[in-house]
């Protein structure tokens, strides 16, 4: 938490102070990127765009996703739409690409969004995997067949090396494509942890799904390589009563499964996943988390099960962001926040990433659970045991950047750009993880923000040498 100082030498003193002020504007919070993106308007690629293009070929599967299929990494849920007819919900797979010998059968279903009917939805699970091992796959069998490949993650254990990507609210606009093109081209992210609003198809007219199915063959090419770890986001609900769509989530559950059950959750918005030597716990910004929800009992079983011996590394991923500070969905996370941060503390959170607010911030180690209505205890301080918080919203969907901020800056916040972006999140050992922001506008290796993760449970010798 330290405070900024500049040591300049004179002669170029008053102008350099004059270009900082730009720069540093609290000597209180932390730095605000002087970055200033170019203006322009966030808008969506049109339908005939060569990334929504339909595979060729009679009832080719489209919209090909995966995502880890149980706890430890040993199953994968595959997913595709078919527009022609319900076809094979066959998947053949292997570790040889010209002889798929293994086979799983998965289920399809549709469901009606006011006018629209979607296609032929197959989900198929396919299961003892073995672990660190490159998969071919085939689904479409009988009619246009169509190959992919995955690896599945390491063996759980406590200094296995794993790289995540970090990417949300993603939507379908020009900028939602440099964002992917930048992800895929800084490639070592082995998996996606999605922090929610997938394809904004509910800025359109009576919530227009044809949006969730171009958004489905944009991600494609990413998405059906690489497990996806699904968070739900506003724009997931689809509550629209005006025209009879009165069930939230309607389409977002038909079309992205996830495996809750394994974590012992009741509902696919909130469960955990392990992952090399990560346990990723997912929770939802829009379902019940008041104390009694299944949502908070779930939570309360969940922390002490998690296992640092083995996963070291604890991730939490959650739509709307408890630190943000951003004039835009202010305090949205902040009633969650109340009920859950103490659990953090005391679990030892290393980092919470979240979406929402489409910018990107950075705020240290702080905590804000003093407060019991009377002591007047309610800012955040600096706190070792707490996690960082990452908003990384910033993918580029056609609302566009949030550029207000709150001045001064925070004390909690680190780092803030408002700028589209994707993060990676580089598990070393059990001790490091180097983190970095990549924005859009750089080449693609480049990092605007970076930072080395100690682990909260195993701490590393240069920390403990620091205190
Ligand atoms: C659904 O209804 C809207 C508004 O009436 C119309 O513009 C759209 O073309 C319809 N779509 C279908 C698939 O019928
Ligand atoms: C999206 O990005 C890909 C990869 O860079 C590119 O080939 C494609 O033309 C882009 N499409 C649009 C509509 O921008
Ligand atoms: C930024 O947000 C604040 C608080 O909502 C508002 O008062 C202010 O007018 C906004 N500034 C701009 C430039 O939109
Ligand atoms: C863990 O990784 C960091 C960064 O690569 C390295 O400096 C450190 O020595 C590693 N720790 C062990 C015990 O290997
Ligand atoms: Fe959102």
């Amino acid at each position: 938490m330290g405070r900024w100082r500049w040591r300049v030498p004179r002669p170029l003193g008053p102008l350099l102070a004059l270009v900082l002020m730009g720069i540093v504007n609290s000597c209180d919070g932390g730095l605000t990127s002087s970055f200033v993106r170019k203006v322009e308007k966030t808008i969506d690629m049109p339908l005939d765009s060569d990334v929504f293009r339909v595979p060729p070929g009679y009832n080719a599967p489209q919209q090909v996703h995966i995502t880890q299929g149980d706890q430890d990494g040993t199953a994968m849920i595959i997913s595709w739409v078919t527009e022609d007819e319900p076809g094979s919900s066959k998947v053949l797979y292997g570790t040889d690409e010209d002889k798929l010998d293994l086979s799983a059968e998965g289920k399809y279903t549709r469901y009606k969004f006011y006018n629209y009917t979607s296609g032929y939805i197959h989900h198929c699970e396919i299961k003892n995997l073995k672990h660190d091992t490159k998969y071919y796959y085939a689904v479409g069998i009988g009619h246009t067949v169509r190959k992919f490949w995955f690896t599945t993650p390491p063996e759980v254990g406590p200094d296995v090396p794993y790289t995540f990507g970090l990417i949300g609210d993603l939507g379908q606009s020009y900028d939602s494509n440099i964002t992917l093109t930048h992800y895929e081209s800084n490639p070592r992210g082995q998996a996606v942890l999605f922090v929610g609003d997938l394809s904004y198809a509910d800025n359109y007219p009576f919530h227009d799904n044809v949006r969730w199915d171009t958004w489905g063959r944009f991600v494609e090419r990413s998405a059906a390589y690489q497990p996806w770890i699904w968070t739900a986001g506003n724009h997931e609900i689809d509550y629209v009563p005006d025209i009879g769509e009165t069930v939230p989530f309607k389409p977002y559950r038909h079309r992205y499964h996830v495996p809750y059950k394994s974590s012992g959750s009741i509902a696919p918005f909130w469960y955990s996943v392990k992952m090399g030597s990560a346990h990723v716990i997912v929770l939802a910004s829009y379902s019940a988390y008041g104390k009694y929800s299944p949502q908070y009992k779930w939570l309360e079983a969940e922390f002490p099960k998690v296992d640092r011996s083995k996963t070291p590394w604890l991730i939490v991923l959650m739509h709307a962001p408890w630190y943000n500070s951003y004039n835009y969905h202010y305090m949205e996370g902040e009633s969650m926040r109340v009920i859950y941060e103490s659990w953090f503390v005391k679990y030892k959170v290393d980092v919470v990433f979240a979406g929402h607010v489409h910018a990107y911030e950075r705020s240290y180690r702080v905590s804000n659970i003093a407060y019991n209505i009377v002591n007047g205890k309610c800012e955040p301080v600096p706190d070792e045991s707490a996690p960082v918080y990452i908003t990384i919203g910033d993918a580029g969907n056609l609302e566009g950047l949030a550029t207000n901020m709150t001045e001064p800056q925070p004390s909690y916040s680190a780092f803030r750009e408002s700028s589209f972006g994707h993060a990676i999140f580089d598990i070393k050992n059990r001790t490091h993880a180097y983190y970095t922001w990549h924005r859009n506008q750089d080449g693609n290796a480049v990092a605007a923000d970076s930072m080395w993760f100690y682990n909260r449970y195993w701490k590393a010798a240069e920390e403990i040498s620091d205190m």
